[in-house]
């Protein structure tokens, strides 16, 4: 693997299915009463959130602990960031203090990529504006291949709010690399430009696709990121494109139903479809602390085999 995960582009098909396999074989270390392997002890791991986060800060921080690593959270509220600190400076502080692997993620998008510049531990990217959320893809695919048993071939539709949504560029890619067959439904609105040159399908209609469909991952409606009228109205936005329970019943008996979270229910999403046994919502969460340890350990002590990774570093 590359010193960095910056994007998903930067794995290979065997990368990917090692942070897969890896991920799969540190699961184990969840299940246990005493959750924590030696592995990265003496190492410091730095949390560095520019961005409000809930799933992603949490995970990678209980990654880093499950590996015994050191680890800082860093918000910019609440740090100089607030009195007008640059990112490079940042970045600077974090190298003199030792970061061995910085997690970042960015309002901007390509910021992680320039702080990659910066410091010279690993930089993970943890979602970085509108770009990409490259350990999301990963834990989607880890849960899709956990749950349906295989990716090859697997037709995933990934419905919404494409043109904000660094989670659909990344799976596009991963999921591209790992011989998934992608297929983007959206408002034309909501569609970025230059979607056509993305190893995906495109369609509009919802209800067209969900048959054809092993795997719907739905989007959240990013508000926040809206400065016009993407869409006449919430509830014409639902009728269209949101998945209750009607629409799930048009899916394959054995589709799963997916979603990154933070969730808009009722919009995007019905909550008796968010909890329903084909909701894999949970379980997303669960695998990303499995994912990001095997990220972790990969970019850190990737040198070592995971046997000596366990055992030998204490
Ligand atoms: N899926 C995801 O990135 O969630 P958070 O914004 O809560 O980290």
């Amino acid at each position: 693997m590359n010193r960095h995960l910056l994007s998903a582009a930067d794995l290979t098909r065997d990368d990917a299915l090692l942070v897969l396999d890896t991920a799969a074989e540190l699961a184990a270390v969840s299940d246990r009463s005493v959750k924590k392997l030696p592995t990265l002890r003496g190492r410091t791991v730095v949390n560095l959130f520019y961005e409000d986060s809930t799933r992603t800060r949490i995970s990678f921080e209980v990654a880093a602990k499950r590996l015994s690593a050191d680890v800082i959270t860093f918000s910019a509220k609440g740090s100089s960031v607030s009195k007008g600190e640059s990112l490079k400076d940042t970045a600077l502080t974090l190298q003199a203090i030792g970061a061995d692997a910085v997690v970042c993620r960015h309002h901007a998008s390509g910021a992680p990529h320039t702080l990659s510049r910066w410091v010279e531990g690993s930089v993970v990217n943890a979602g970085d504006g509108t770009h990409e959320h490259p350990t999301q893809a990963l834990l989607d695919a880890y849960t899709m291949r956990a749950r349906t048993g295989r990716l090859e071939g697997l037709r995933v539709a990934i419905v919404g709010d494409v043109l904000h949504s660094r989670v659909a560029r990344s799976n596009v890619l991963l999921l591209a690399t790992l011989g998934a067959e992608v297929t983007l439904v959206s408002p034309p609105t909501l569609l970025p430009l230059g979607v056509d040159a993305w190893p995906a399908e495109t369609s509009y209609d919802l209800d067209a696709v969900l048959p054809k469909t092993d795997v719907v991952m739905m989007l959240r409606v990013q508000r926040e990121r809206m400065g016009a009228a993407y869409f006449p109205s919430e509830r014409e936005y639902a009728r269209r494109y949101g998945l209750d329970a009607a629409r799930m019943a048009a899916l394959p008996d054995e589709a799963i139903v997916m979603h990154p979270g933070p969730m808009n229910r009722g919009m995007e999403i019905a909550a008796e479809v968010a909890d329903s046994v084909r909701s894999t919502i949970v379980d997303q969460v669960a695998n990303g602390v499995s994912v990001r340890m095997a990220v972790l350990y990969l970019l850190l002590a990737g040198g070592q085999t995971a046997d000596q990774g366990r055992g030998g570093a204490a």
